[in-house]
C-alpha cells in the first residue's frame, strides 16, 4: 500500500489530522489498534479552548459541538469557605470556552471520515515505524494474522502516551522531562444535572474537588486521592459523601448525586519530550506530552499540535517547501511548555502538598493574592482560555 502520511493513532490528535488532510485532497491512512467501539468507549476530557472550537470550525465538524456543546465565560473558585468567579470571557476580550466531551469530537471526526470514505485501519497489531531517518518511511502492522507494508512520505505518530512511535525513536536523539505528581484523581460520570453551570474549582484542606460537566445532564465529578488508592476501595456513597464534604455547604446541599456510569482513578503526570520531530515522523498530541487535567490543556494541546502539522504537511504539497515542517517542533514545544507551566502551576495552587501546613498556607496567600489583583486573574483568564 501507499499513502502520503500514515497517521499511527486513532484519537482526537490523529483524526483530527486526518480530518484537515482529507479535506485538501492529501492522502493518508489511519492504523488504530483498538476497536471503534472502544475507542469511542473512553471517557475523557471535553473542555474546549476558542482555539480548538475555531478549528474544528475549519475541520468542517462542527455542527453538532455548536448545537450541543455548552458555552462558558467564567468558572467558580472555592477556598477556605470562599466563593469566588473567574470572569475569563470578561478578562481575555471576549474568549469564552466550550465543554463538548472528546468522545463526541472523535465520534464527530469518525463520523465525518467515514463519510470522506478515506482508509481507517482498526484493531491493527504490532504496528511499526520504520526509516524514518532514511529515504525510504513506511509502516507495518498486521491484521488477521497477516503482515502489511505502508509506504508514506511521513509518519504521524499520534498515538498516545503508550503509543510505539516515541519509542521506536532511539535514546540518544530524544529527551524526555518528567514529573510524576503523588496524588491523582478519582472521577464519577453521572446522568444527573450538574451542581452548577460553571465548572467549580475547590481548594480543601484534605484536597482538591473539581465539578465538571458533559452536558446539562451529565456531571463530570473528581477529588484528590493519593497515588496508591485502590478503586475498590471506593463505593459511589463513599465518594459522594467525600466530594459533599469537601465542597462549602451551600453547593453540597445543591448536589444532585445519581448511580455512576464510570468511576475511574488516574494519576497525575507531567511530560514533554523534545524534539517532535525526527526526520519524516512527527509526534503528535500525547505521544510527545502530558499535562495534569487541572487545566483542562491536554485535548487541546492535541489540537494545536494537529492543526500545526496540518499546515506544515499542507504548504509542503502545496508549494514544496520544508520550512514549515522543519519548524513544527519549536512552534509546538513553545505552546507545549507554557501549558506544561500553567497545568503545573493550577495543580499545585489547588491540591493537598503535603501534610506540611507551610504548603497549604503558600497556597491560600496566593487564592488571596489572585482574587485581589486584576493582573493576576487576567494572566489566571489568558492562559485558561489558551494562549495565542
Ligand atoms: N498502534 C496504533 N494505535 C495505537 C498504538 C499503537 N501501537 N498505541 C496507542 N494507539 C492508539 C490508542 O488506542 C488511541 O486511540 O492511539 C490513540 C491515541 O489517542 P489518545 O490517547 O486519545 O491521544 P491523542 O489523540 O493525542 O489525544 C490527547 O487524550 O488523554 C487525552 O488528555 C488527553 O485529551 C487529551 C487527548
Ligand atoms: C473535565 O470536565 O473532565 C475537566 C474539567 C476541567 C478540568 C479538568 C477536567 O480542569
Amino acid at each position: 500500500m501507499k499513502t502520503k502520511v500514515a497517521i499511527i493513532g486513532g484519537g482526537p490528535a490523529g483524526h483530527l489530522l486526518g480530518q484537515l488532510l482529507q479535506n485538501q485532497g492529501i492522502d493518508n491512512i489511519i492504523l488504530e489498534a483498538k476497536s471503534k467501539e472502544y475507542v469511542l468507549g473512553r471517557i475523557r476530557a471535553g473542555v474546549l479552548e476558542q482555539s480548538t472550537v475555531d478549528i474544528l470550525r475549519e475541520a468542517r465538524v462542527h455542527e453538532r459541538m455548536e448545537r450541543e456543546g455548552l458555552i462558558h465565560e467564567g468558572f467558580k473558585l472555592f477556598f477556605k469557605g470562599r466563593s469566588e468567579r473567574i470572569p475569563f470571557k470578561e478578562l481575555t476580550g471576549g474568549k469564552i470556552m466550550m465543554v463538548y466531551g472528546q468522545t463526541e469530537i472523535t465520534r464527530d471526526l469518525m463520523d465525518a471520515r467515514e463519510t470522506s470514505g478515506a482508509t481507517t485501519i482498526y484493531e491493527a497489531e504490532n504496528v511499526t515505524p520504520h526509516d524514518f531517518h532514511g529515504g525510504s518511511p513506511r509502516v507495518t502492522y498486521e491484521k488477521n494474522g497477516e503482515t502489511h507494508e505502508i509506504h508514506c512520505d511521513f509518519i504521524a505518530g499520534c498515538d498516545g502516551f503508550h503509543g510505539v512511535s516515541r519509542r521506536s525513536v532511539g535514546a540518544e536523539n530524544i529527551t524526555e522531562y518528567e514529573y510524576a505528581y503523588p496524588f491523582g484523581w478519582l472521577g464519577l460520570l453521572a446522568e444527573v444535572p450538574p451542581v452548577s453551570d460553571e465548572i467549580i474549582y475547590c481548594h480543601h484542606e484534605d484536597g482538591y474537588a473539581l465539578c465538571s460537566m458533559r452536558s446539562k445532564n451529565r456531571s463530570r465529578y473528581y477529588i484528590q486521592v493519593p497515588i496508591d488508592e485502590k478503586l475498590e476501595d471506593w463505593s459511589e456513597e463513599r465518594f459522594w459523601a467525600e466530594l459533599k464534604r469537601r465542597l462549602p455547604t451551600e453547593v453540597a446541599q445543591r448536589l444532585i448525586t445519581g448511580p455512576a456510569l464510570e468511576m475511574s482513578i488516574a494519576p497525575l503526570r507531567s511530560f514533554v519530550c523534545e524534539p517532535m520531530q525526527f526526520g519524516s515522523m512527527f509526534l503528535a498530541g500525547d505521544a510527545a506530552h502530558i499535562v495534569p487535567p487541572t487545566g483542562a490543556k491536554g485535548l487541546n494541546l492535541a489540537v494545536c499540535d494537529a492543526k500545526t502539522l496540518f499546515d506544515a504537511l499542507e504548504d509542503f504539497y502545496q508549494t514544496g517547501s520544508r520550512t514549515k515542517l522543519n519548524d513544527y517542533s519549536a512552534t509546538c514545544l513553545d505552546r507545549v511548555w507554557k501549558a506544561a507551566r500553567f497545568s503545573w502551576w493550577m495543580t499545585t495552587l489547588f491540591h493537598k502538598l503535603s501534610d506540611n501546613p507551610f504548603h497549604r498556607k503558600v497556597q491560600l496567600a496566593e487564592l488571596e493574592y489572585t482574587m485581589s489583583s486584576m493582573a493576576a486573574q487576567a494572566a489566571l483568564a489568558e492562559n485558561f482560555v489558551g494562549l495565542d
